[in-house]
């Protein structure tokens, strides 16, 4: 017997450093009665005293990743992370976590208290009440002081700090505390307060303590006790007898499995559980079985930052109930492990000596939607119309955030720092966020400065076309009425464009009129193939914002023909498309007047710095397959499109995707399904069929609607010939890869609100893989397409497109 325990003392000093980092010591003896005069040492044979069992211990163990600082603590010994569910607190005002160095000293002292000293042998910590004759490490997880007659005079469960254990029982006047992070034993940010009228949850200011109001409650009558049972279930009970259930709890066995409730950092209580043997119920781990409150991210205080640290905001996650707190575009946060200190901006302010001109070139306001913080307005306007109130916040150094809604026409400005946020399906509004516009996009012509950038793209994009040689003269003069229609506006002016004028008749403009509201064409707005698009506003009472397009390539149309189209063109109506207000055909002038699109074409938010949160880009998917399916199915005569790509997709003031541009094709009459016409569309959008002399189909447009619905998912371009990998170079062989290999995720890769939706994004590459079938009569009508993105119908899984190759390169 002293042999063998010889030996397993020389074993522990050999792998002591190893036991350090377990925080384990099996040398000690489980013990019923801890006599006076026992003492523990962190690096000694007794640095805890185990329950009979073993399941728990008390004693020394090292703070996690600081093996030269100890707290005194309980915690379970069986498993793996030894989850401490005590630990000693000053018993001060400030109630801090008592650390200790490695030569400090535990006693029961005779006196019959626990005494904590340190290497110099000045008490730290005592337990306040002396006269005890023995201790014991229970095998409930309790250690208590006993007298000799069997009393209890100090106990655990009764000095609880942020855990309880089945069969322990809290008076009022007893409180929880969370940690401040689960490796960080400092006093957290929230705080359970057991009272006379009920169980109350408040967060707390730190370090200070001082309760906000309470963000969560289970009323009792002259509540005398909150009890975790030991069939795991945890109320409170009234004077009269009735329970208030805090957790349903499951019923287990405390023979069959270790249970625990904690008053976790994040400020939810959640009672665990974690089966002693191998169950199939439940893993080799703690397993959540119920929590309170059931969405922590509605807590609101009325001072402090709320659930999640200033400037961030809060989310539940679906996938494990977890709390998530996130930062807005352009945000970051301040410490990655202390999540709670918020986020901060990764930009330089506006400075407040910005004049209206500059604030409006260098800043812009990104959307994000089911997103508020709704603490932090400091000016509200009404009645205003959005792109006032989104004019207001721009210019205003102070504004951070601009809330606008349409319901009363009000608009609020938000303040730094932003507190309570939270993002949630529950929550309706879309906020905008101020943000400095990305330097590379200042310039206007977006479209001819990318392929300027990349030399090897526009080789690729050449070779490719000269490859096809027969097609190279039907490019150059396919440019067909209305050509590449580009409005990049970067100015942003805010227009005061009623909806009123959305419904104008198709008005024809003499020449004058728009040299006039165009102030001589001074304002470009883009170039495309087909002519030049200017900003101009009309001398009508709402001084409405339009896009004048001068088209400069039309010798051949005749002016017969070209007010046939436009007049097909102007009968569309549709939410998804731009639309056209009039027309000039005067002499040899045509010109065509749109609606202004304030915020410009989709591909200059969707590659850029900002990326476009999930729910937006989302929304604007649906968007453009709405628009197609007008254009396809719903117009009198069929359009094809034919040069779907972002350019072409503006966005209004709210964000709305409009398909401009849309004159490009040929009108088709619905009888005639099939035509010859060259190829029109953009390189990397086109469809195969472009290069076999084929007919050509509306599938044309649902080919380059999956090219676009792959770079609304992923936010970066088809084709990217700046990525290191060579098999991401192209996004559609790309995303077929991932989709194969069931990683969709790394897609998303960073953008934690696409990770929480996994199985829409799922979705929508099988939909856009769908969409990218080399044999047109595959791939869905855009009808289909947008049953498959409302996820109304079953997606089967789709074909590999094998095409990519032959239609790419
Ligand atoms: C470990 O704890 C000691 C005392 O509490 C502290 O001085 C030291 O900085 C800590 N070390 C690390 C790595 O956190
Ligand atoms: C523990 O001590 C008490 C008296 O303090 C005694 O009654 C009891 O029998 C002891 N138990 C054991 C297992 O030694
Ligand atoms: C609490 O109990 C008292 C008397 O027992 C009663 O008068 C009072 O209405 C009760 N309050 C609630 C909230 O049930
Ligand atoms: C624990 O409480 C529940 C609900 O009050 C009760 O049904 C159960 O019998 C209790 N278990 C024990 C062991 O007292
Ligand atoms: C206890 O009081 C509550 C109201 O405070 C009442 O609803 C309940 O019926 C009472 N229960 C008993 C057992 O008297
Ligand atoms: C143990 O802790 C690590 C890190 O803290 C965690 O990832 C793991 O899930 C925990 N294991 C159990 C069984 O709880
Ligand atoms: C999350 O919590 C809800 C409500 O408590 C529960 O119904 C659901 O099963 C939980 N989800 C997961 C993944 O645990």
């Amino acid at each position: 017997m002293f042999e063998l325990r010889q030996t397993k003392e020389q074993m522990a000093l050999l792998l002591l450093p190893f036991f350090l980092l377990l925080s384990s010591s099996p040398s000690v003896q489980a013990q019923q009665n801890i006599t006076l005069g026992s003492s523990l040492t962190p690096q000694s044979s007794t640095s805890s005293w185990l329950s009979p069992s073993g399941d728990f211990a008390f004693g020394f163990r090292p703070v996690d990743g600081n093996t030269s600082s100890y707290l005194l603590a309980v915690w379970f010994n069986k498993i793996s992370n030894m989850t401490v569910v005590w630990y000693a607190k000053n018993t001060e005002e400030d109630a801090s976590v008592v650390q200790v160095s490695s030569s400090s000293r535990l006693q029961l002292t005779s006196s019959g208290a626990l005494s904590l000293q340190d290497p110099t042998g000045t008490e730290v910590w005592n337990n306040q009440v002396v006269g005890a004759a023995h201790a014991a490490m229970l095998d409930s997880g309790n250690f208590v002081l006993a007298a000799s007659d069997g009393s209890t005079k100090w106990e655990t469960f009764k000095n609880p700090v942020d855990t309880i254990l089945p069969s322990q029982v809290l008076n009022p006047g007893m409180k929880l505390r969370s940690r401040i992070i689960s490796t960080d034993y400092s006093n957290g940010r929230f705080l359970l307060d057991l009272q006379t009228d009920g169980a109350f949850f408040y967060p707390v200011a730190v370090p200070s303590g001082y309760q906000y109001d309470s963000y969560w409650s289970v009323p009792g009558n002259d509540t005398t006790n909150l009890v975790f049972n030991v069939s795991g279930m945890i109320y409170i009970t009234s004077g009269n007898g009735t329970q208030n259930k805090i957790t349903s709890g499951v019923i287990t066995s405390i023979e069959d499995y270790y249970q625990r409730a904690t008053l976790d950092p994040d400020g939810v209580f959640r009672q665990y559980v974690y089966p002693k043997k191998v169950s199939n119920l439940y893993p080799q781990a703690w397993s959540v079985t119920d929590f309170k409150p059931p969405n922590i991210c509605s807590a609101e205080t009325k001072v402090g930052s709320g659930i999640c640290g200033f400037n961030s905001y809060c989310t539940l996650e679906v996938t494990n109930n977890q709390t998530t707190c996130l930062c807005p575009t352009q945000y970051s946060f301040i410490d990655e492990g202390r999540k709670y200190k918020g986020c901060k901006q990764d930009f330089q302010p506006q400075s407040c000596d910005l004049d209206e001109a500059d604030a409006m070139m260098q800043f812009q306001l990104v959307p994000m939607s089911h997103v508020d913080w709704p603490q932090s307005d400091y000016e509200q306007y009404s009645p205003i119309t959005k792109d006032q109130c989104q004019h207001l916040c721009l210019i205003d150094c102070f504004c951070a955030v601009a809330v606008f809604n349409d319901g009363d026409n009000t608009c609020w400005k938000k303040k730094m720092p932003l507190s309570n946020g939270i993002i949630g399906d529950g929550v309706q509004r879309t906020v905008f966020i101020k943000v400095p516009k990305n330097k590379g996009q200042q310039s206007e012509l977006i479209d001819s400065s990318t392929w300027k950038k990349d030399k090897k793209y526009w080789i690729l994009g050449s070779s490719l076309f000269l490859g096809s040689s027969f097609l190279v003269n039907i490019i150059l003069i396919s440019v067909l009425l209305f050509g590449t229609y580009c409005c990049i506006n970067r100015k942003k002016v805010p227009t005061l464009q009623s909806p009123s004028s959305l419904v104008l008749p198709l008005k024809s403009f003499t020449y004058a009129e728009l040299e006039k509201a165009t102030s001589r064409f001074q304002e470009v707005l883009g170039t495309g193939a087909s002519g030049i698009v200017y900003k101009g506003q009309l001398q009508d009472d709402l001084g409405t914002c339009i896009a004048v397009k001068k088209i400069d390539k039309l010798e051949q149309e005749s002016e017969k023909e070209f007010a046939v189209e436009v007049q097909a063109v102007g009968r569309t109506h549709h939410k998804n498309l731009v639309r056209l207000l009039g027309f000039c055909n005067e002499g040899k002038e045509r010109l065509l007047v749109y609606e202004f699109m304030s915020n410009g074409s989709l591909n200059t938010f969707l590659f850029g710095d900002v990326r476009l949160q999930w729910n937006l880009r989302v929304q604007l998917a649906l968007g453009v397959a709405r628009g197609l399916v007008y254009l396809h199915e719903e117009c009198s005569t069929q359009i094809i499109h034919c040069d779907i790509k972002p350019q072409n997709i503006l966005l209004d003031g709210n964000f709305t995707a409009k398909i401009s541009d849309f004159g490009l094709a040929k009108l088709l009459r619905t009888n005639q399904t099939q035509t010859n016409t060259g190829i029109r569309g953009t390189r990397g959008y086109v469809a195969p069929e472009w290069f076999k002399n084929t007919g050509i189909t509306a599938k044309v447009d649902v080919y380059s609607f999956g090219v676009i619905l792959l770079e609304l998912i992923s936010c970066r371009p088809n084709v990217d010939l700046g990525v290191a990998e060579e098999d991401q170079k192209i996004l559609a062989y790309w995303a077929n890869d991932c989709y194969r290999c069931g990683r969709v995720d790394i897609l998303v890769e960073g953008d934690d609100e696409a990770i929480c939706n996994l199985k829409v994004v799922e979705r929508f590459v099988a939909v856009a893989l769908w969409c990218l079938q080399e044999d047109p009569t595959m791939r869905p009508t855009m009808l289909k397409v947008t049953q498959m993105l409302d996820g109304g119908v079953v997606i089967p899984p789709p074909a590999d497109p094998s095409s990519f190759v032959s239609s790419l390169r």
